[in-house]
């Protein structure tokens, strides 16, 4: 049976120690590294720039997956790429052609995936999955740490999930924001094949603890897909 993937949330490291955190996670066994990009227009705050993605692409082969939550993706895909990147993913509700910014980051050799909003309908992103290589549903509002869950966000989970399997179709499912052990196994059971962890990964001591548990618990309901 496949297990759940798992992605470390950078945000949510010492960021004074990038390259030990960026290694730490590796013998954790997570199964991506992902880091958040904020412009202060998508969202209110900045965080993390291309600089970060080429200190982890430099200590480890591990995918580095790099969530745009910026205005222009397209503007910014090549130096991200450039940067290490393995997989950008782009919001529906930035100001782009969401279909333009797939076809152009999977030209330059990187996958690309779809990333919507919490209130955002997951419809919308249909006509865009026969492209793209993930969705990413957010579970939080983008652009704060430490929000809880939005349970809600799980019947678009199981709507596009349902949606690939009728259509044939092959992107993966990741959800991002609020994941933890408790909300793990809701996940998987809605279709999730990867989960984004960021705060209980990081603040644990023994991360592989935290993320045998997390895989421990995925098992339970039956990841995979
Ligand atoms: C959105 C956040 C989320 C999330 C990450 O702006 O960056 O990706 O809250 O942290 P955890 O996994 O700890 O909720
Ligand atoms: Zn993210």
């Amino acid at each position: 049976m496949r297990t759940v993937r798992l992605a470390a949330n950078l945000l949510a490291a010492d960021l004074g120690n990038i390259e030990q955190e960026v290694k730490r996670m590796e013998k954790a066994q997570v199964d991506a590294i992902h880091i958040d990009v904020m412009d202060g227009h998508f969202v209110p705050y900045f965080a993390l720039g291309p600089e970060v993605v080429q200190v982890a692409r430099r200590v480890t082969r591990l995918p580095i997956e790099v969530h745009l939550m910026i205005q222009q993706p397209d503007r910014y895909a090549r130096a991200f790429i450039e940067a290490g990147a393995d997989m950008l993913i782009v919001h529906l509700e930035a100001y782009h052609d969401p279909k333009r910014t797939i076809a152009l980051v999977q030209e330059m050799g990187c996958r690309c995936s779809l990333a919507i909003n919490p209130m955002t309908l997951v419809e919308n992103a249909y006509p865009l999955l026969k492209n793209a290589d993930q969705l990413l549903c957010m579970s939080v509002n983008p652009g704060f740490m430490g929000q809880p869950f939005i349970i809600e966000v799980l019947e678009k989970v199981r709507l596009a999930r349902a949606f690939r399997d009728k259509q044939h179709l092959h992107f993966d499912i990741s959800i991002d924001g609020g994941v933890t052990d408790e909300t793990v196994g809701p996940c998987v059971t809605a279709g999730a094949n990867q989960v984004v962890v960021g705060r209980q990964l990081f603040a644990n001591k023994d991360a592989g603890e935290v993320s045998r548990l997390l895989r421990a618990r995925a098992n339970e309901v039956g990841a995979g897909g």
